[in-house]
């Protein structure tokens, strides 16, 4: 099965998850990149107001045929409770390109499995996932 990591990572912890992923699937992966600054505190602060808000910001253009793949394994870090903004902005994007989707998200949380955030990332794409891994660290 042709399959397609995409990931977003403000600090690093899901672009090592999402390495480790592709190696261990032998998976095509992409490397999503947004046009806000989102170092230090002053980043940290941005990026949860604007995922508390929902907003969807514009993402860098990805080339990858993203229709191409059976599946696209889409992971994200969580923020202020929620998909960090570039990975709704993907979603929004390219949800008629996903063929099957599957999630994972890391987050700092030892007893949230964050469920209603797939939940959400399911209504986004208008589909459901075939599989949801929370992870923490
Ligand atoms: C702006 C922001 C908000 C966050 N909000 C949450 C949160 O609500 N719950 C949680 O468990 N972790 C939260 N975290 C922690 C990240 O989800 C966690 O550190 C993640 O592994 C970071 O991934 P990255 O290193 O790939 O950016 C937040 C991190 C940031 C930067």
């Amino acid at each position: 099965m042709r399959v397609l990591i995409v990931y977003y990572s403000r600090s690093g912890k899901v672009k090592e998850m999402a390495e480790k992923a592709a190696v261990s699937r032998g998976a095509d992966i992409v490397e999503i990149k947004d046009t806000v600054k989102r170092g230090g505190p002053v980043g940290f602060i941005k990026s949860g107001y604007q995922a508390a808000r929902k907003k969807s910001i514009p993402i860098a253009r990805i080339d990858t045929d993203i229709a191409a793949y059976e599946r696209v394994v889409v992971c994200s870090p969580v923020w202020a409770g929620t998909m960090a903004s570039p990975i709704r902005a993907f979603l929004e994007k390219f949800k008629y390109q996903i063929n099957e989707a599957e999630y994972m998200l890391m987050h700092a949380s030892r007893k949230n499995n964050y469920d209603e955030v797939f939940d959400e990332m399911d209504r986004i794409l208008g589909k459901t996932a075939v599989r949801r891994t929370s992870l923490y660290r």
